[in-house]
């Protein structure tokens, strides 16, 4: 099948799949609506799709016309607390909560690839697996179809999202780092409290937790190696309750990104160390607790990646790849490719100044020109069937 000209053909369809999802925004983990949706759409179609009663998103099977290899192709599907101020004449109709991260674009480019994959499906080389995924804000959500056994069988995947450092239409399948893992902590200070007056007789909190905020600083600037990308943020701070006491408790909330395995650990092990010395030389204590949430986005499979590019320029011709700088946010696609043999993630560029499409993703001005829409769905498409053709020979 010619995907790059059938993308074309249901470009319309896409684009009022979109329109719907981003009407019924809903958030991490309660995507109710939208799952019966995509579900319904799928049926609709005649592709067999499995939902779970405890849990949103769903898996569309297309069982190829001969044997092969599994590859997934994801969307997530979820929502963000944001009232919307795009300007759109579909806003979402759920006051506080935008589709601000385009995950609308990517469940319905993968609905348009669905419907392309099965109608191929005598062609194809294997099974193509569809998670529409459930969650992606809150870190979590891709950990279920996992661990619930409902991935086990999957040889090779592949996310996408759209991304508004790249110009639009364009697609970056790049190598190496992509997007910074997640981790987050809690640093508890404990001290001794006492009137405001007489600060000789306490353990004051709230400077023991300034002096670890400071220190901190020093991890990116001077532990950790300049060429390797670190993120340390304290985000948030809670302490005392009047002017004139001594606070015994600080809670500090805070955040690491980094792309590699190295940074990643050398952060949390000074984090680690910093605390616990600067609360005793404060005269205090301190209890750090720290979440390794997720892994870092890599495309560390070139011959994977060969292959997404073979599928962008036989769509596109060659001038529709293009690179970006790796970026600092994260995403959790990246708990399913540490389990999945080979995997890669790939960005849709969406900066267009033409149609006012420049606002970064979780901005409430956040949007897309959606001619760009077919463009991810063909790209989709075609990987799956690429990959499963490329694979045909080793799978029997
Ligand atoms: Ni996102």
């Amino acid at each position: 099948m010619d995907f790059a000209q059938r993308a074309a053909q249901l470009s319309e369809a896409i684009i009022s799949h979109r329109h719907w999802l981003h009407q019924h925004a809903e958030l991490s983990l309660q995507e109710h609506e939208t799952t019966a949706y995509l579900a319904g759409q799928l049926r609709e179609l005649g592709i067999p799709v499995q939902t779970f009663e405890d849990y949103p998103g769903c898996i569309a099977t297309i069982q190829g016309g001969k044997p092969g290899k599994t590859v997934m192709l994801r969307a997530d599907i979820d929502a963000l607390p944001i009232q919307e101020n795009s300007g759109v004449d579909f806003q979402s109709q759920n006051p506080g909560v935008m589709h601000a991260c385009g995950h609308d674009c990517h469940a319905s480019m993968l609905l348009g690839a669905a419907q392309m994959l099965w109608e191929s499906r005598e062609e194809l080389n294997g099974t193509v697996k569809l998670l529409f995924q459930s969650g992606e804000e809150v870190f979590i959500g891709s950990h279920y179809y996992w661990d619930q056994g409902h991935l086990s069988d999957v040889d090779a995947a592949m996310g996408l999202h759209v991304w508004a450092t790249a110009p639009s239409g364009s697609l970056c399948v790049q190598d190496g780092p992509l997007m910074a893992s997640c981790d987050n902590f809690k640093i508890t200070v404990h001290g001794v409290s006492c009137h405001g007056s007489t600060p000789n007789i306490g353990k004051d909190a709230i400077v023991a937790a300034s002096a670890i905020i400071m220190a901190l600083q020093t991890v990116v600037s001077r532990i950790s190696d300049p060429r390797d990308m670190l993120v340390v943020t304290v985000g948030k701070i809670q302490a005392g309750t009047q002017f004139n006491i001594i606070t015994d408790t600080a809670v500090l909330e805070g955040t690491v990104r980094a792309h590699g395995p190295e940074a990643r650990q050398l952060a949390a092990d000074n984090i680690r160390r910093i605390v616990e010395t600067t609360a005793a030389a404060m005269g205090c204590t301190a209890d750090l607790e720290y979440n390794f949430l997720e892994p870092p986005v890599r495309n560390d499979d070139i011959a994977l990646n060969e292959i997404a590019r073979g599928a962008a320029r036989k769509l596109f011709g060659p001038e529709v790849l293009a690179t970006t700088t790796p970026a600092t946010g994260s995403e959790d696609f990246s708990y399913l490719m540490e389990k999945i043999p080979s995997s890669l993630f790939v960005f849709l560029g969406c900066y267009d100044e033409e149609t006012d499409s420049v606002h970064p993703v979780h901005n409430e001005k956040f949007k897309i020109n959606e001619d760009i829409l077919q463009v991810g769905a063909a790209h989709y498409a075609q990987f799956a069937a690429d990959y499963l053709a490329k694979n045909a020979g080793g799978a029997q």
